[in-house]
């Protein structure tokens, strides 16, 4: 589990195990673009403004996902205890 912070919402929730960042934020009632749901499409790409991602998809390039500044909240989640994401 881990904190997902939305910096422009100024909404937080803890997101659990078995729960998508994509499932938090439908909670939290925030319309999120989507498609596949598969990390494949890069529909639900989302800024990071802190944190680091752990890359599920197989959308972002390599240099994408090692830079950490984006990610696809379908599939992937939070390596720390924080995510900030510019939604
Ligand atoms: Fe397609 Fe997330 S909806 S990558």
């Amino acid at each position: 589990p881990f904190t997902l912070r939305l910096q422009r919402s100024g909404l937080s929730t803890e997101v659990a195990s078995h729960e998508t960042i994509l499932a938090a934020l439908r909670r939290l009632g925030l319309p999120v673009r989507t498609s596949c749901e598969q990390g494949i499409c890069g529909t639900c790409e989302a800024r990071v403004l802190s944190g680091t991602p752990e890359h599920r998809d197989s959308y972002l390039s390599e240099e994408e996902s090692r830079s950490g500044r984006k990610i696809c909240v379908c599939v992937s989640r939070s390596k720390g205890r924080e995510l900030v994401l510019d939604l």
